[in-house]
């Protein structure tokens, strides 16, 4: 399958950025004659042909995508961002990005305001799953697009990770390693990525002749690097023959909290106990004893999810959504390479 010439080709091949490649197609006026012609030479030689689905947007809306994410300190979210403005750059798009800290009145309000900026549609993560507000948003004509989440009634356009098999792969890695005293640091189970990754970590116990109550939750106020270590310290209180040996984190933010605390307290990892993140931000290799996780690929999600939004915000006729689930992958490191002690 060819791949077709993009944007970043253009600007590779006529040595420019890819937004000056943007301001030639879409506002030539703004680009001096010699770079134009420069970048002119190199669509020519390269072939590119622009994403005419692109330049047909919603006539009477903004040159705006809206991305509201649930932790915007969350380098996931940051990496999923960037993804989303690689996408729409190329398209001569902008984006707002817009931070709902989990909370569905925060939500609420960047809905509402990304509505009356008209923009060409809103990339969401939203804080509930199967949320009324987003239909009401489609019934004004804002094409809504769930980002790391699924459509609960296909009434929308989604991308995600398989996060039931990314907590299966990570309790699997785990229960081969040899531990049997199996842990899951959570945050609130009301966000659907964590209910399914503690899911998939049943399912892998259960797979192994275990039970479902055998799995050790710790389930936190937040998906964060304070909860996580507010989880160490639970653990750390453990008797050492209760405490589990092996312990999965929701996110690596958690799996980052965690490895602190345990560290202060004198706990090793991972000869004590060890840990397995989740997302694989770039913190997860860098922390001191570098952390196992399971790798989201966060700014192809964003570029999916852009483009997601383009096909239905220049959709001519009837638009079929489409649900895209990624698959993850898991990353061993230090954190969970030994065999248990106890
Ligand atoms: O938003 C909390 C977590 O869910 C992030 O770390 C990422 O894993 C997302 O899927």
């Amino acid at each position: 399958m060819t791949v077709p010439i993009s944007i970043k080709d253009v600007a590779a091949h006529a040595g420019v950025s890819t937004g000056t490649v943007s301001n030639v197609l879409n506002r030539p006026e703004r680009v001096a004659v010699a770079t134009r012609e420069r970048v002119n030479a190199a669509i020519r030689e390269l072939g590119f042909i622009r994403n005419e689905s692109a330049r047909q947007l919603r006539v009477g809306r903004s040159r705006m995508i809206g991305l509201v994410v649930l932790d915007v300190a969350n380098p996931f979210f940051t990496d999923v961002a960037l993804g989303v403005e690689e996408e729409a750059g190329e398209a001569g798009l902008s984006v707002i990005l817009c931070n709902s800290d989990d909370q569905i009145a925060r939500q609420d309000r960047h809905l509402e305001l990304l509505q009356e900026q008209r923009v060409q549609g809103i990339l969401l993560t939203p804080v509930e799953a199967g949320d009324e507000r987003i239909g009401r948003l489609q019934q004004h004509g804002t094409p809504v697009i769930l980002v790391d989440s699924r459509s609960a009634n296909g009434g929308q356009c989604s991308v995600a990770v398989d996060d039931v098999r990314g907590g299966d792969m990570a309790v699997s890695h785990l229960l081969k390693a040899g531990h049997r005293r199996i842990g899951y640091v959570a945050g609130p189970v009301s966000i659907r990525q964590v209910a399914d990754r503690r899911d998939g970590a049943i399912q892998a116990l259960q797979r192994a002749g275990g039970q479902a109550g055998n799995l050790i939750v710790i389930e936190g106020p937040a998906l964060n690097w304070a909860a996580g270590k507010q989880a160490g310290a639970d653990l750390a209180g453990m008797r050492s023959r209760e405490r589990p040996t092996g312990v999965f984190c929701a996110n690596d933010l958690l799996a980052l909290g965690l490895l602190q605390e345990l560290t202060r307290r004198g706990i090793k990892v991972p000869d004590d106990v060890a840990i397995v993140g989740y997302d694989d931000i770039e913190f997860a290799a860098a922390a001191a004893v570098p952390i196992s996780s399971v790798r989201q690929p966060r700014r192809q999600l964003g570029r999916t999810a852009a483009q997601l939004l383009l096909e239905e915000a220049s959709a001519t006729g009837p638009h079929a959504h489409r649900q895209v689930i990624f698959q993850p992958e898991l990353v061993i490191r230090e954190s969970s390479g030994h065999r248990p002690r106890s």
